[in-house]
């Protein structure tokens, strides 16, 4: 089979140090990946400007709570009821398929089919196993949690969390404290989540266990407006809507101003989101003409949103690919934790202006109450004042104390016309929730960066891993041109100096300089720093630019700083020296 990028990437990554399948030595399992030293640091830098982004520049703290999950939360959450893909057992190699994707080819729409409509069409269609051709059995709905016990004896049962959302949606009433009981406050957190796929045959990009970063933005449903909408008002996105994938049309550019005015994004926090998830992908190296915003349609939508976008790339071998889901999950968590658990997940939330408003209000009389209900006159008396007016249409009524159907004769209440002042109300929040896919970011990230170049004059080219330098794990590196000592002892100096200005740099005096060159420019060092024989006579260096492959000369006493704001993208290269031509 002739390599395609995936397997160009994926070979490099392997072979230079960034990525391997997990287990190797035992075989591999599918749906786990190891991140080797180069790709756990470019793994950590991606997700530190996450951080940067959404807990330094947006506030919303970062919080860590356990990656296993009592039964009730995923009962509440609706993953123990519903979190399933159908399933398929061939009946002959008890190899496993995804139903939905057995009946790709003969069913337009799969992934809204039920078990019984996927087991039709495989029988109707003769579909047999792509393993091994033999018989498939009836499909059924696998859910995709990993299930544990709590502590020894099968008494309780625990699962693997399969988002890290639920953690923040389960602490809400310390977050809220947190954040004085005000509205919108956000919440994130970076950590391992874990689906137990059914058949995952996508390398990296379909993981049993990967990492998300998700921010939990809790709003008042009343006012979907973001304070800071202005400044990115203009802005211009490329959104492939739900109409225009309906329509068969083509993604369009147009400012997110506008998408909101015209009702193709449902409101400005949603909006926002996507523009901090934009920024994100172009600051880590997503190429911006690889990347997209495609709205869910109405019928893949999950069960909690309202509207949904996600980012999309462009690869090479599995087309667009989502990295990011930015939905409006409503109040569906809230209300289903608080049901759950019995708890009031509301926050009291002041009118502007208070509200003067009349009804008729029930007054108990206690002179008659009293000696009847005797010890349950206070539940009777409260059970009366909480009536509405509706229901006082006769000469008694019928009130439930401690679970009992109780009649109250009319004399022992009168009715009256009040007025009363309301400050507020209790609201549950809605969330609008960014959630990132950090493997596939990674994944993304390598494809982008991944290029192959004809050197002109010479019989091999080279391989570039053209990474931004914020987010390259090895950030320069230091070769002195022979391994001489009057060369090496200016360049571990340098060395010495980086470490301190806290640079991740390699040393390398093995090999010829240019296969120097060639090793970090494959691994995606941007610059290369050479010691050579003018450093003795004039103390420059040479500053080589991985991209362009220039050379500028530079003071070695200041190289240092000059190295630390180059990677920082403080300065730019043509001034970091003088050009050498
Ligand atoms: N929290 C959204 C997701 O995991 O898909």
């Amino acid at each position: 089979m002739d390599m395609d990028k995936y397997d160009s990437v994926m070979e490099l990554a392997k072979r230079r140090g960034y990525l391997w399948s997990s287990f190797e030595i035992y075989g591999g399992t599918a749906g786990f990946y190891d991140y080797g030293p180069l790709g756990a640091m470019l793994k950590r830098r991606v997700e530190n400007i996450w951080r940067d982004i959404f807990v330094i520049n947006e506030g919303y703290y970062e919080i860590e709570v356990p990656t296993i999950g009592i039964e009730d939360v995923f009962v509440a959450s609706g993953h123990v009821g519903g979190f399933s893909d159908p399933l398929s057992e061939c009946q002959k190699c008890h190899e496993s398929f995804r139903a939905d994707h057995l009946v790709e080819d003969v069913a337009s729409n799969p992934d809204t089919l039920s078990s019984d409509e996927l087991s039709d069409i495989i029988q109707d269609n003769n579909i047999t196993c792509p393993d091994c051709g033999g018989k498939l059995g009836d499909v059924y709905e696998f859910n995709l949690m990993f299930s544990t016990k709590i502590g020894p004896g099968s008494k309780r049962i625990g699962y693997l969390r399969p988002e890290t959302a639920q953690g923040m949606f389960v602490d809400f009433p310390r977050l809220l404290r947190f954040y004085r009981e005000k509205l919108p406050f956000g919440v994130t957190q970076i950590g391992k989540a874990y689906r137990n796929e059914i058949s995952p045959r996508q390398g990296v990009i379909r993981l049993r266990e990967f990492t998300q970063a998700e921010a939990e933005i809790f709003v008042d449903p009343r006012d979907k407006t973001h304070p800071g909408f202005d400044s990115i008002r203009d802005h211009v996105i490329n959104l492939y809507s739900d109409p225009a994938q309906s329509s068969g049309t083509e993604p369009i550019e147009m400012s997110l101003g506008e998408a909101v005015e015209q009702g193709i994004i449902a409101h400005q926090f949603l909006a926002y989101a996507i523009e901090l998830t934009h920024q994100f992908l172009l600051r880590v190296g997503v190429s911006r003409q690889r990347m997209r915003f495609r709205q869910h349609m109405k019928d893949e939508m999950a069960h909690y949103a309202v509207d949904c976008w996600d980012a999309e790339i462009l690869s090479d071998r599995f087309g667009w690919v989502e990295i990011v889901g930015i939905a409006d999950r409503t109040d569906y968590d809230l209300n289903a934790h608080s049901t759950v658990s019995k708890t009031d997940l509301s926050v009291y939330m002041e009118y502007d202006e208070p509200k003067v408003i009349e009804r008729i209000a029930v007054k108990p009389d206690m002179s008659t109450i009293g000696p009847v209900f005797k010890g349950k006159a206070k539940a009777v008396t409260q059970a009366l004042k909480s009536l509405d007016a509706g229901d006082l249409t006769g000469d008694e009524v019928i009130i439930e104390v401690d679970g009992e159907q109780v009649t109250i004769p009319v004399d022992m209440y009168q009715v009256e016309q009040v007025r009363e002042t309301i400050r507020g109300e209790n609201i549950v929040p809605h969330v609008i929730e960014p959630s990132f896919g950090i493997d596939r970011t990674i994944y993304a990230i390598l494809e982008h960066a991944y290029r192959e170049e004809e050197l002109k004059g010479e019989d091999e080219g080279r391989i570039v891993l053209g990474l931004k330098s914020e987010v390259a794990p090895v950030q320069a590196a230091v070769l002195p041109l022979l391994t001489r000592e009057e060369l090496m002892g200016p360049a571990r100096g340098i060395e010495s100096a980086l470490k301190r200005k806290g640079v991740m740099v390699a040393y390398d005096d093995s090999g010829t300089i240019g296969r120097r060159y060639r090793r970090n420019d494959e691994i995606g060092t941007p610059y290369s720093i050479t010691v050579d024989y003018d450093t003795l006579e004039d103390s420059t260096v040479t500053i080589r630019d991985r991209d362009s492959m220039k050379q500028v000369r530079s003071p070695i006493d200041t190289i240092a700083d000059v190295v630390h704001d180059l990677v920082h993208g403080h300065i730019r290269f043509e001034d970091a020296g003088t050009p050498i031509e």
